[in-house]
């Protein structure tokens, strides 16, 4: 939930980190190259793991750049308007994060050889995780309970707006060369081997010692103790860090210790009239 929004095509935007005119921008003029590479997510699903995972894949594996330029600086985001100006004087090839729902996204990615991956996570995981992050960001309203959230969430009225339509517009670029979906879950599962996938996907060869190298700097443990990876930069008018971290649990099931069984079955409901046309599709549809 925001505190002060703009709506954009329906899309709800915190006021305090956005602006129209450049969500605008992004979508109408935004030149995509051919070597981009797009990190997208919605907001809570392992966007900020994904993004230390290709910064050690682009590194061979060495861990310098990563414990010293932050994080945001290496894969900059692109609707914010201090990242796009970063990025129209980036040289090629460039590293780029987005929340954007595939209908903002850049119209110059369509017909581009730009790849894109996209990682989801278990929706239940992932609100629980958004209302941690609720009480410590300061564009974010903190919700009363996490029952407020639930019901702001299944109707769409937080930041970038549907997690349904979210993940079922980017799920229907399926099937595409230059599209790669996975999930947090098989992270967390098989780190080594979504790593090795993540590398055939971007065309990269990591000797085993490289790929051990990303597993072990991308751990939890190694993120929150990386002042350039755990937000520690972040300033307390942004994050406020006595009421907790951004790397909080990283853990997969933590909504079972949140939702009521009237909660999970509420949402339940929801999720499978939404979703049924992917039914199956994810690790925590099993
Ligand atoms: P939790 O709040 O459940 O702990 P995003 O980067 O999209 O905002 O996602 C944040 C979530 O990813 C947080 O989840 C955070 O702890 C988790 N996360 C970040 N780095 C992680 C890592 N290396 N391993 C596991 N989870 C990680």
């Amino acid at each position: 939930m925001l505190r002060h929004s703009f709506s954009h095509k329906g899309i709800p935007f915190p006021a305090e980190i956005y602006d129209p005119e450049t969500i605008d921008f992004v979508g109408n003029h935004f030149q995509v190259l051919d070597d981009d590479t797009f990190t997208v997510t919605y907001p809570k699903s392992g966007t900020n793991w994904m993004m230390e995972i290709l910064s050690l894949i682009w590194q061979q594996g060495d861990p310098s750049w990563c414990r010293s330029v932050p994080i945001w600086d290496r894969s900059p985001w692109l609707e914010s308007p201090n990242a796009l100006e970063k990025l129209k004087s980036a040289k090629p090839p460039r590293r780029i994060s987005s929340h954007l729902p595939i209908q903002l996204f850049p119209k110059s990615f369509w017909g581009s050889k730009a790849k894109v991956i996209y990682t989801v996570r278990n929706p239940k995981d992932l609100l629980v995780s958004l209302y941690h992050f609720s009480k410590l960001m300061s564009f974010l309203e903190e919700p009363e309970s996490l029952e407020e959230l639930l019901g702001a969430f299944l109707q769409g009225e937080v930041l970038y707006g549907s997690w349904f339509d979210h993940v079922k517009g980017w799920l229907g670029l399926r099937g595409r060369e230059n599209f790669f979906c996975i999930s947090y879950e098989e992270l967390q599962e098989d780190l080594r081997g979504s790593v090795g996938r993540i590398c055939r996907f971007l065309g990269k060869d990591l000797s085993d010692a490289a790929l051990a190298s990303v597993v072990q700097n991308a751990s939890f443990q190694a993120m929150r103790d990386n002042p350039m990876a755990n937000f520690s930069l972040m300033p307390d008018n942004i994050l406020d860090k006595s009421k907790g971290s951004f790397l909080r649990k990283g853990v997969v099931g933590d909504w079972k210790n949140h939702f009521t069984v009237a909660q999970s079955e509420r949402f339940g409901r929801a999720y499978r009239e939404r979703m049924q046309d992917l039914a199956g599709t994810f690790p925590w549809d099993e």
